[in-house]
């Protein structure tokens, strides 16, 4: 099984999803053992913001070698951090990850599987009146349907509430990276 590991979080070894990615490629480590991770930082090793449509890329060839993609993704500003979206804006590609037929638009990702490691200050899961506020988890959500993949978030939220309210959601969060199946 091959793993793409994707980190954006600009807050380093204080970072929410980073901690809460790792512990969930620990996990599928754990669970199959001749996994082989790549891993991309795209803070430390910016994509360049694109500047046309997109193609061929070595980036896109790692997206589409990977069974499993985890992608660390905080929500700032209601959205991905700008870095994680020039990493997104480099896999919607025409004829390789989706194509465009006479019934619409058709994903080409069916076979793969992506983990977001999920972090924000707030609350936005329903029911909270927040919720239509999130185009963090629910543009990540549009974004691989529309490619086809498989996604499911792991979701440390509320993490700005308070102390109390942190580690409740940090606990949940790592209870869940723990519990992850093999694919
Ligand atoms: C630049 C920036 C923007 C943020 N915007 C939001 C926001 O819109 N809503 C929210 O609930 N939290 C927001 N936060 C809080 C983060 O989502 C929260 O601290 C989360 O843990 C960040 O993940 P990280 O620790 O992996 O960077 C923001 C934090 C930063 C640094």
């Amino acid at each position: 099984m091959k793993v793409l590991h994707i980190d954006s979080s600009i807050n380093g070894q204080q970072s929410v999803s980073r901690q809460l990615s790792a512990a969930i490629v620990r996990r599928l480590r754990e669970a199959n053992t001749g996994a082989s991770v790549a891993y991309r930082d795209v803070v430390a090793d910016p994509v360049p913001q694109s500047s046309g449509m997109a193609g061929s890329s070595p980036l896109l060839d790692e997206f589409l070698a990977a069974d499993v993609v985890v992608i660390g993704a905080p929500m700032y500003n209601f959205g991905v951090p700008s870095q994680l979206k020039a990493w997104l804006d480099t896999l919607a590609v025409a004829g390789v990850t989706f194509s465009y037929g006479a019934s619409g638009p058709q994903g080409l990702c069916g076979g793969k599987r992506i983990i977001v490691a999920s972090s924000r200050g707030g609350i936005y899961s329903a029911p909270s009146p927040a919720a239509g506020m999130d185009h963090q988890e629910s543009y990540l959500s549009s974004f691989f349907g529309f490619l086809g993949a498989q996604i499911e978030f792991i979701r440390a939220e509320g993490v700005g509430m308070g102390d109390e309210q942190r580690q409740r959601a940090m606990d949940s969060a790592f209870a869940a990276a723990g519990a992850l199946q093999a694919a």
